[in-house]
């Protein structure tokens, strides 16, 4: 039985209505819904009562009919590339398969929470290969996987690989799958995962092929986004995101653009020197899908009234010569500048990491205290999603919800210290 708080959110997705929207079709006060979208150990928390649920049921069963003839394969094989269950772009999902996905997320949410355990992957085994620096997304793959039951085997940088000696991807990929279940694999060059991903039949995710596309990012930047808006009653049709800093290298925008794509009506400003311009075939890609796009080098433009700001590092590590002018110190996105050109409501996110030094050109630590600041949620987010791709690309994402049980250790409320000042946002 899934919770209260899955069935909401889903309906709520499915319906496409914000919660204000949502409690109005339900003829009920927003407060009371709001409430029943509390995680359940929160004090606050509400059961919603057994005629709101048999209500939401047959909303939702009548949109079902509606959309009688919707692809009903399992989740796996509707993303599937090329028929296989890999996933190397977020060219493999279209809207219903994506929200679909963000289901099987909220289900993980309390086992991500450390409530909950399960082990549904027991035995399983996940390669991790990253060819490439990497802390949080390598370590927050085999953690989803480890949650899931399954055990991690990982192998970092090319010095310490055979491909030092000369070995080709297609031998260390068909090696690789005589030992483990699933890969994970992080590759300098843009195209390498899928040539990975050729070479076996087990499960290969790409974790960022150069500056290609880094897809488990981009979903979870986006899992986000719409959580984070259901708590404001906000959408993500018609909403504006600034993307802000190197988007000609950096691959997690490049994935994050085609994914809200997918959307409607959204309104882009793309802030970057002029060397590090997002690439024209993505420019193209967007404007096909009637999306706005204005492009500019002055943060003061471009910043204002967005609804999402998402900065990007400076990916030093891929440029091939380009000499970066006019990236000044004033690229620096602070505090006071948030505060005179953007919403009570507007969430700052990052793929991390930043540079945090004080005259860096990025988010600005002056706003860790600030609410808007949504980077840890996003970093937080990265387990329930990684664990829904792992359950998904497996196929056990039926079994999750039913192989729950209660965790035998405590852990904290908060998880970072400063965490409780973000009480109460969910
Ligand atoms: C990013 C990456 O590697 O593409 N990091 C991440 O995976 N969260 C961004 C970066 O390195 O700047």
């Amino acid at each position: 039985m899934s919770q209260q708080q899955d069935i909401l959110r889903d309906a709520m997705r499915r319906l496409n209505l914000t919660r204000d929207a949502f409690s109005e079709r339900l003829g009920i006060r927003r407060r009371a819904l709001d409430t029943w979208l509390l995680p359940a150990d929160s004090g606050e928390s509400r059961a919603m009562p057994e005629m709101v649920g048999k209500f939401v049921a047959e909303i939702l069963q009548r949109e079902a009919q509606a959309t009688a003839g919707a692809d009903d394969r399992p989740l796996g094989q509707r993303i599937a590339a090329e028929g296989r269950p890999h996933l190397l772009s977020v060219a493999q999902f279209d809207r219903d398969s994506l929200e679909a996905l963000f289901q099987v997320a909220d289900v993980m949410q309390p086992i991500a929470r450390r409530q909950k355990v399960t082990r549904v992957l027991e035995g399983a085994v996940l390669g991790s290969l990253f060819f490439e620096a990497s802390t949080r997304t390598r370590v927050s793959f085999g953690a989803a996987f480890c949650r899931l039951g399954g055990t991690v085997c990982d192998t970092t940088g090319f010095t310490f690989s055979s491909m030092a000696k000369g070995e080709s991807i297609y031998d260390t990929s068909r090696v690789m799958s005589g030992y483990v279940d699933a890969l994970v694999v992080r590759h300098p060059e843009q195209g390498s995962v899928a040539e990975f991903a050729r070479a076996t039949n087990i499960p290969v995710i790409n974790a960022g092929d150069g500056p290609g596309e880094h897809p488990s990012q981009a979903v979870l930047d986006l899992y986000t986004i719409q959580r984070e808006f259901s708590r404001m009653g906000k959408l993500v049709d018609g909403t504006h995101v600034a993307m802000v800093g190197d988007l000609k290298y950096g691959r997690t925008v490049h994935s994050l653009i085609r994914l809200l794509s997918l959307y409607r009506g959204l309104k882009f400003t793309l802030i970057a020197p002029p060397s590090l311009e997002m690439p024209a075939y993505l420019l193209d890609l967007v404007a096909r899908n009637g999306h706005v796009i204005e492009q500019t080098q002055s943060l003061e433009e471009g910043l204002r009234g967005a609804d999402v700001v998402y900065a990007t590092r400076i990916q030093k590590e891929r440029f091939a010569g380009e000499e970066i002018e006019g990236y000044t110190p004033e690229f620096q996105i602070r505090k006071a500048l948030v505060d005179a050109l953007c919403k009570p409501d507007t969430i700052l996110m990052h793929p991390l990491p930043r540079d945090g030094r004080p005259d860096a050109n990025d988010l600005s630590i002056d706003l860790n205290h600030d609410p808007r600041l949504a980077i840890f949620r996003q970093t937080d987010n990265g387990i329930p999603v990684r664990m829904a791709l792992f359950a998904v690309l497996m196929g056990v994402e039926h079994q999750v919800a039913r192989s729950m049980r209660d965790a035998g250790w405590r852990s904290p409320a908060h998880i970072g210290p400063d965490d409780a000042d973000f009480d109460g946002l969910d």
